[in-house]
This record gives C-alpha cells, sequence and structure tokens, in this order.
C-alpha cells in the first residue's frame, strides 16, 4: 500500500498555552489591549469566558469583514487588577486544567468568593498542587465533593507572600502562584525542579512586570512582589502552537516524500521536546528563520519524510518539555528501527486522560509491540503496524488527534472513538490535515 505524503506550507494556529496567559495578563491591565493570532481553542475561550465574568471585555475584531477564529485579533478592556468584578456564577473551566489553575492563583488574591467548576475531566485532575499553596499564602478554599477536586470555592484578598519548591516542574503551578504573588504583600518565589516553558516570564518582561529570575544549582527559581502601580496594556502576537504542529511533524517525519513547512512556530527551549526526539530519531528537521517575536523564540520548521527513524529513550528531566506531545511521539516510536522508551512520565496520567494507559491499549491493539510501565511505556519498534483496530479518545484531543495521524501512518485506518474533541486545541485540525495531503 502507498502511504500519503504531507507537503507544503502551513502556520498552526496560535499557542494555546501562551493564549491563556495573555488573556490573563491582559485581564490585569488598566485599559485596552490588542492581541494577533490568539488561539482559537475551545481550552482559550473558556479562559475568556471566566475573564468576561470579571468586568473584563473581550472582542473579537472583524477582519476583511469576517470574524476569522483562525487569525483573530482580539481586544482586551479591563478595568485593572485592582478593580475586578466579583463573578456573578460559577467560573467553568470546562475541559482545561490552564484555566482553571492560572485562574485560581488570580481569584487567590481578590476580595471575594469565586466558585470553580469543570467538566468530567477537570474534575478528576489534581487541584491540590496549585490550591494547598495558596491556602499557605492565606486564602480559603472548600471543596464543595471531594478533597483536592473541582468544585471548589477559593475566598482570597489578604495574601502574604511565600517561599515554594515545587515537586512537579509544572508551568501551570509556577504561573498560579505567580499570579497569586502579584497581588501578596512581601515576596513570592517559585521554584522549579528543572525546566519548563517559560511564557509566564518572558510575558512579564515584555509587558513590564517586575520579576527577579535566578537559578539555584539545582533549581529555577522565580520572584514577584505585589504590583503597585498599574501595568499599562500591551499589544502582542502570538507564534504558532508548537504542540499543534508537533501532529505534522511526527507525521511528515515518518512518511517518505513528505516536505513540510510550518511557519512561526514558537520554540520555547521549555517546548522543544518534539524536535529533539525526532531529531535523534534521525528525522530531518530543519529550522529556519530563526527570530524573536514578542519577546519569544519562533521559527519556520521544515521537515522532510523518511521511514528510517531510529529508536531513542526520552528521560524524565526532558518530560516537562514536550509533555503534551508523547502521545504524537508514540507513533513515530512503534514504527521506528530499534527500541523508543519514556520513563518518568507519570505526569502523563493525570492529564486530560491517563494518557499512559490510552498510548499503550491503542497501540498494542493496533498490533504495536509496546509495554506500559507505572511511569512510562518501552515499544519495539516495526516497519508496519497493521490497525484496523478501535483507537480510543476518552475525548481526550491529543488522543483524538493523534488518532488521525495513525490513519496516515498504520496499513490500515483505525476506528477512532470521536475527533470532536481536537477543538479543545485545535478546531481546525483535520481540515488543515487534509490540505496537506493534497
Ligand atoms: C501548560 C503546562 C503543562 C501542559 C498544559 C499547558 C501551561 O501542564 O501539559 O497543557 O500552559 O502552563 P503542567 O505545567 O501542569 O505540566
Amino acid at each position: 500500500m502507498t502511504k500519503p505524503k504531507l507537503i507544503g506550507s502551513i502556520a498552526v494556529p496560535g499557542d494555546k498555552s501562551i493564549s491563556h496567559r495573555v488573556l490573563i495578563l491582559a485581564g490585569c491591565c488598566k485599559g485596552i489591549s490588542h492581541i494577533e493570532g490568539l488561539s482559537p481553542a475551545q481550552d482559550c475561550e473558556s479562559t475568556a469566558n471566566c475573564l468576561q465574568q470579571l468586568g473584563i471585555a473581550i472582542k473579537t475584531q472583524e477582519t476583511n469583514g469576517t470574524k476569522n477564529k483562525q487569525s483573530a485579533c482580539v481586544s482586551i478592556e479591563s478595568p485593572g487588577i485592582k478593580n475586578l468584578a466579583a463573578p456573578q456564577e460559577t467560573l467553568f473551566a470546562g475541559n482545561s486544567g490552564t484555566t482553571i489553575r492560572l485562574l485560581a492563583g488570580l481569584m487567590a488574591g481578590q476580595p471575594f468568593t469565586s466558585r470553580f467548576d469543570g467538566d468530567e475531566s477537570i474534575r478528576k485532575r489534581p487541584m491540590a498542587r496549585v490550591l494547598d499553596h495558596l491556602e499557605q499564602m492565606g486564602t480559603e478554599i472548600n471543596y464543595l465533593d471531594s478533597e483536592g477536586l473541582a468544585p471548589f470555592t477559593i475566598s482570597g484578598g489578604n495574601l502574604q507572600g511565600q517561599e515554594f519548591t515545587l515537586k512537579v516542574a509544572s508551568a501551570q503551578v509556577q504561573t498560579a502562584l505567580l499570579l497569586a504573588g502579584l497581588q501578596a504583600s512581601g515576596r513570592t518565589t517559585v521554584h522549579l525542579p528543572g525546566i519548563a516553558r517559560d511564557h509566564t516570564t518572558r510575558l512579564f518582561k515584555y509587558i513590564g512586570i517586575p520579576f527577579r529570575n535566578g537559578n539555584g544549582e539545582t533549581y529555577h527559581a522565580v520572584s514577584v512582589e505585589s504590583l503597585d502601580e498599574p501595568i499599562e496594556p500591551f499589544q502582542y502576537k502570538v507564534p504558532a502552537d508548537i504542540s499543534s504542529a508537533a501532529f505534522f511533524m511526527v507525521a511528515a517525519a515518518c512518511l517518505p516524500g513528505s516536505n513540510l513547512v510550518l511557519t512561526n512556530v514558537g520554540i520555547n527551549a521549555g517546548r522543544t521536546l518534539v524536535i529533539d526526539v525526532l531529531k535523534r530519531m534521525g528525522a530531518n528537521i530543519t529550522l529556519l528563520n530563526e527570530r524573536i517575536m514578542a519577546n519569544e523564540p519562533i521559527a519556520d520548521i521544515r521537515v522532510i519524510g523518511s521511514d528510517q527513524l531510529i529508536g531513542t529513550n526520552i528521560t524524565h528531566d526532558e518530560i516537562a518539555s514536550g509533555v503534551d506531545e508523547i502521545p504524537v511521539l508514540a507513533l513515530a516510536g512503534a514504527l521506528c528501527k530499534g527500541s523508543f522508551s519514556v520513563k518518568g512520565a507519570s505526569e502523563l496520567r493525570l492529564k486530560e486522560s491517563d494518557r499512559l494507559q490510552l498510548i499503550a491499549n491503542n497501540l498494542k491493539a493496533a498490533g504495536a509491540d509496546i509495554t506500559e510501565l507505572d511511569d512510562g511505556f518501552i515499544i519495539a519498534g516495526k516497519k508496519n503496524i497493521p490497525g484496523k483496530s478501535f483507537w480510543h479518545t476518552h475525548l481526550d484531543h491529543r488522543l483524538a488527534m493523534s488518532g488521525l495521524i495513525a490513519n496516515l501512518l498504520f496499513d490500515n485506518p483505525v476506528e477512532i472513538e470521536e475527533t470532536n474533541s481536537t477543538a479543545i486545541s485545535y478546531p481546525s485540525f483535520a481540515q488543515d490535515l487534509k490540505s496537506l495531503l493534497g
């Protein structure tokens, strides 16, 4: 059977992680900020909807008479972090862990009670990793159903800065605590046990929010103090999302004859595991036009296809720089020559689904030789994967998109449980993929 190829050039939508932060930080400024290329992800809409409940007006501007969601230009008008309104209804995060955790940090500093909730998946994800620390800073937390899980309320205000050493290199937890720290008396310092995405401090610098960045011997530390002056609104252009680009990168790298360019992709050092791993596997990947846009490194990424990828091992220290890309990288692992392993990745069990279990079960059913470990998996790569199996997604967008890529790489298609969840991060994924198949 001849396999398809990915040919052409594409700008995937704006970075989801950065878009959440830009929305929230614009919501902390007094006045109107303008953002180009905001992510059209449902997750970012959840953040925007919550912010609107705080008296922040968010409007999509029309370009050429249409509201083009893919490259939306959005204005965000806020009364400033010291004048936010108390939400009248539950702040509903939908499926978005970044929304609920980052906004918990923001609301911890506000002198009223906010109620948080989300969908079934959010209700299973650990919240204590953020809320325990916010409690230590002086917030009152009430879990409404089960300890450590949503739904919960936060009664904020009167925060006291603290020094925290996180057990996991979580950029979400770090950012939540820094947002609380900007509203606390004294200094708040967060030590991270390893490298993670630093979009938050890059944005702080871009906007002019003071912080201190110090590297200890083993920890990366960031400190902030209370924001006394109002922050000026800003203009920003969001880079393309490397986590979305990753699906096309893996497909192109594994399909001989592919020649793909992904433009304006963010290559923040806390996000580049997918590039590093594919290169280690022997993929032909070139970064073109490396440059800085809005204080983030970006590049155009060229990928030339091959069917000669070799195995590699992904270790614990690397996971934070590609935690969302492991499901799609596992597809390259299933088809490589030799052995492909992921270890120290138990965080993947706490994402939108238990991703380690789903990767292992889906690949095994499709005919791959994979062994699930407590904290990862080991694959003995094969030249061909038969497919013709059922691909569970558990409504996890990254599993659904991985299933669509598996259908290009395996000998026969898999039956994917659902693909609507792709809209959580990349609403036009299926159309964009089709456009590259020619
Ligand atoms: C994110 C950080 C990661 C990632 C998530 C987005 C962020 O979570 O999995 O999709 O925007 O900070 P953790 O920091 O909890 O690992």
